[in-house]
């Protein structure tokens, strides 16, 4: 389970599913700078190191890797990953370099871990992709396995920037569930121009500010205009609270 700390219950539940099903789980803690594309992203970046420690014992997580940013790049790398479509589109589109980034430290720590199976979330969906990408195309002999989303009581999906939010913004910030909730229950009768509309009104009733709402197709992310009950698709949202960016999402 490579994560960059300040755990939650999403990444937890992770490591307890590796816990059900494998011999030896193993979580990474490494806050990665070159996938992150805002400055001021990284410099906040929550960092409650002992806490997480506490956290992986108490649940019985058998090792942590937790290198320094020295042992993970002697340089900075010059090598550039590119996956097509993903980069171009949500994430990728308002995030230039960031899957770049994921996947070469994703790359290194498979080669360094050399795990079996790795586990990541449905969280952040496009990564998922991206991480599925990957090993395909180097042949890595590694299972993926997807976590499904873990959500505050109220709906606020579990991410370490929530500890940037306030209790009342945590609260406020579950709107970002309803907008899905809400986009998923009227998906079949409207326009996804409508329903970017309405989702941007109700964000803004409660001070936020909408970047993307987009519906896709669940397999490669390729947009979607109009829903098709045949197709499986996912409905993924990018949203700002003040200086604080959240994503979530949600099988349609
Ligand atoms: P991080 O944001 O710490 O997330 C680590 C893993 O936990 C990811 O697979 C993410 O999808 C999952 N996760 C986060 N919030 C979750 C939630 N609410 N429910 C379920 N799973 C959740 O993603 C990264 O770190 C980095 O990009 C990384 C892959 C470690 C590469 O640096």
């Amino acid at each position: 389970m490579p994560t960059m700390g300040a755990l939650h219950e999403g990444h937890l539940s992770l490591v307890r599913k590796s816990l059900a099903e494998t011999d030896v789980s193993i979580a990474s803690i490494f806050v990665n700078p070159i996938q992150f594309n805002n400055p001021s992203d990284l410099k906040k970046y929550p960092n409650t190191i002992e806490s997480d420690i506490k956290l992986l014992e108490s649940i019985g997580c058998q090792m942590l890797f937790n290198p320094s940013s020295k042992e993970m790049y002697q340089s900075l790398p010059n090598l550039k990953m590119d996956f097509g479509n993903l980069d171009l589109i949500l994430e990728g589109k308002f995030r230039p370099g960031h899957f770049s980034g994921v996947g070469i430290v994703v790359a290194k720590l498979f080669n360094i871990i050399q795990p079996d199976v790795a586990y990541f979330g449905q969280k952040d969906y496009q990564q998922f992709l991206v991480i599925r990408n990957l090993i395909q195309d180097l042949s890595i002999p590694i299972d993926l396995v997807c976590g499904e989303i873990i959500r505050e009581p109220e709906g606020l999906a579990m991410s370490s920037r929530n500890k940037r939010l306030s209790p009342d913004e945590r609260k406020t910030a579950s709107v970002i569930f309803r907008s899905l909730t809400k986009a998923k229950q009227e998906i079949a009768g409207k326009s996804m121009t409508e329903i970017k509309k309405e989702a941007e009104i109700l964000l803004q009733q409660s001070g936020l500010r909408l970047e993307y709402l987009e519906l896709a197709d669940r397999s490669d992310l390729k947009l979607i205009q109009q829903y098709n009950p045949a197709n499986p698709s996912i409905l993924l949202i990018a949203a700002y609270l003040g200086e604080v960016r959240l994503i979530d999402n949600m099988f349609v």
